[in-house]
């Protein structure tokens, strides 16, 4: 078979492991043929692309970004998008496509399908957040690194006598922020799906303070919500899917926490850091498998289909399942979080 490979939306360490794994298991198992698509669907579109083969895939299975380079383009904003899509699949004579993306990049592979493209979708990003999986390949990453930021926090929090604010991606969900929070042992742990209680996060802070450590670690995701609503963002441009530039919520936090309890507060945004670098071995095995379980998918004609990790096995889910909703944190995490400070009625 002729199959195309293209990655869209914000990078994510893992992606090179899904390309080559699919490239390997295709071409010395079926017998594949493939073409990549630069720039994800930007690529499709101009009908960009480069040789994926064993030789360019040699070498990149531990190495963070992705060969074929990444875009939020979204097709459905430009005019003759879906035709020029259509055209460039005709021309390069494609039996499949494998789109390597979160939610954004799999919309456009689910309108794809419903043009009659055979494809095939792989969960892609750091945010944890695509309904139907219980882990997208790159999260692993994103929170060792967070994780990591934590521990070295401490140790310049605790020389100055500091509160430190850790600012986290995630977008609309609080996973990296959770996970990262508790593992790393923060104090207060802010997430988008629960408003910010600055008072609660002030009596955290006090209360250990008053216990004897005269410094403490927040982690506040990005997308956390004010209480009167809202989320603290750069600007208000937004991105051809409608997302704008989530930022600036663990200075505004550091700023409250300071003015209320006078201990002095700085804010540390991660940003792409998070993002960057090689994948954790935990990614790379993911998203190796995720490639195989992909071209396996495309040889059994299952496409529409999603490929994705329920528990220990790799299964597939139609990609509209898995684009209708945000999967956001649980309250069983919340549970475990809450579990480890001190109850409200402790002052
Ligand atoms: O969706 C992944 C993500 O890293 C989010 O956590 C973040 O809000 C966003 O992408 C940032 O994207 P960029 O800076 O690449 O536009």
């Amino acid at each position: 078979m002729r199959i195309g490979m293209l990655t869209g939306g914000g990078d994510c360490p893992g992606l090179n492991a899904v390309i080559r794994a699919a490239v390997r298991k295709g071409i010395q198992h079926y017998g594949d043929e493939f073409v990549g698509f630069m720039e994800g669907w930007r690529g499709v579109i101009d009908n960009v692309t480069m040789p994926l083969d064993l030789k360019t895939t040699s070498g990149i299975l531990h190495k963070g970004g992705t060969i074929l380079r990444s875009s939020r383009t979204n097709v459905k904003k430009i005019p003759g998008g879906f035709e020029k899509c259509l055209e460039t699949i005709e021309k390069n004579k494609l039996d499949a496509l494998i789109a390597l993306g979160g939610d954004d990049t799999q919309s456009i592979s689910l309108a794809l399908s419903e043009r009659e493209v055979k494809c095939v979708g792989v969960p892609k990003t750091i945010d944890n957040d695509l309904s139907g999986t219980d882990v997208c390949f790159g999260f692993d990453t994103a929170v060792t690194i967070a994780t990591e930021a934590v521990d070295r926090l401490h140790s310049t929090a605790e020389a100055h006598n500091r509160v430190l604010v850790v600012e986290v991606m995630g977008r609309d969900a609080g996973w990296i922020a959770i996970t990262a929070g508790i593992a790393g042992g923060a104090d207060a742990i802010l997430v988008p799906e629960k408003p910010i209680d600055i008072d609660e996060v002030c009596r955290l802070l006090k209360y250990r303070h008053d216990h004897g450590k005269k410094f403490a670690i927040v982690v506040a995701a990005e997308g956390a919500q004010f209480p009167e609503g809202g989320q603290a963002t750069q600007g208000t441009s937004v991105d051809s899917f409608g997302h704008v530039r989530l930022s600036g919520i663990g200075q505004a936090l550091a700023e409250e926490i300071e003015k209320r309890t006078k201990y002095e507060t700085r804010s540390v945004n991660l940003g792409h850091t998070q993002r960057g670098g090689t994948p954790t071995a935990y990614d790379r095995m993911l998203a190796t498998r995720y490639g195989v379980a992909a071209i396996d998918l495309v040889h059994a004609g299952k496409f529409g289909q999603l490929v994705v990790l329920k528990g220990t096995q790799i299964t597939s889910i139609p990609i509209a399942d898995a684009i209708s909703k945000t999967r956001t944190v649980g309250e069983d995490l919340f549970d475990v979080m809450t579990s480890l400070q001190p109850p409200k009625s402790t002052v």
